[in-house]
């Protein structure tokens, strides 16, 4: 397995996989990896088969945290990661120490499913995203990508960049990996300590109460939820939305079709989540 640091050496790497005509399959990660991370790669590993090339790129990319406190707690493992992604037979990491030239000033937008949720509290983040995925799409040139369901928006508002810029890369979509409790597994939830971390179990409970609930108004449902959830002494809501799975606009129904979406604070952490209903 390789670690590749330049981009420019990247570059030229994938240039020589793609005249080769081999299948490059990225999974872009922030690192600190878990088992969803893992399951994400090994979907990789699969469709890339023996011929093609699995690049896990690991980056935290400051330009899509809205709060310097979250950047600077965000855990890095390099080491750890490396060994990782070379247990699950990944061909290359791709871990550069910047992507972005001194005075860098474009930026990629989407302005509309990137408005609301959490586009809408955390402003600049999804324009982060999209700059540093496009960015790694030119870098990597990968024919396949893989996302994972746990970040929903942002699978979304990646794959209208795809279609709207021409990137000919076909997203892959993994399902969310959870611990034990229900919990989905993130990077942040190292941050969890003790009670706090029991505490977080209300959000998995969240959406099984939602998934239970049926067809009904979403007005009674995140109603229900945000008393579930804000009777933990440490849980404050930032939202519970209901919304069509395809065009992220609010509906007043909860039925087949539709996405149930929350962040909530659990103590200095905040964590998202989803369900389809
Ligand atoms: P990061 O949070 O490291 O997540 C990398 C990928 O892993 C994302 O596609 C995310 O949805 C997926 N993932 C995270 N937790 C998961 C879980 N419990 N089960 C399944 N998949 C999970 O998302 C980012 O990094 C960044 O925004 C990035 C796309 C790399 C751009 O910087």
């Amino acid at each position: 397995m390789k670690t590749l640091t330049s981009p420019q050496v990247m570059q030229r790497q994938s240039r020589r996989w793609l005249r080769e005509g081999r299948r490059v399959v990225l999974v872009p990660t922030m690192g600190a990896l878990h088992e969803g991370h893992l399951s994400l790669i090994r979907r990789a590993r699969k469709r890339a088969g023996e011929e093609g090339l699995v690049v896990v790129s690991i980056y935290v990319n400051p330009t899509q945290f809205n709060d310097p406190k979250d950047l600077k707690a965000y855990p890095r493992t390099l080491k750890a990661d490396q060994q990782l992604c070379r247990a699950e037979g990944v061909d290359a990491v791709f871990a550069p120490e910047t992507l972005y030239p001194e005075g860098a000033s474009v930026e990629i937008s989407e302005n509309e499913l990137a408005l609301s949720l959490e586009g809408e509290h955390r402003p600049g983040h999804f324009a982060g995203v999209m700059t540093v995925v496009a960015k790694l799409f030119h870098l990597v040139q990968p024919t396949e990508a893989v996302f994972g369901e746990k970040d929903f928006q942002q699978a979304a508002v990646i794959r209208r960049m795809i279609r709207d810029l021409d990137f000919p890369v076909r997203l892959i979509l993994g399902p969310t990996v959870r611990e034990s409790d229900g919990l989905a597994m993130s990077s942040r939830n190292v941050r969890l300590k003790g009670r706090l971390r029991e505490q977080a179990a209300v959000l998995p409970a969240a959406l099984r109460l939602a998934k239970e609930f049926g067809d009904g108004p979403v007005a009674n449902l995140k109603r229900r939820l945000k008393r579930l959830m804000e009777a933990q002494p440490d849980v404050s809501v930032d939202y519970i939305e209901v919304v069509d799975a395809e065009s992220f606009r609010p509906v007043r129904k909860a039925m087949r079709g539709t996405r149930l979406l929350l962040a909530a604070q659990v103590g200095p952490v905040r964590l998202i989540d989803n369900t389809g209903l």
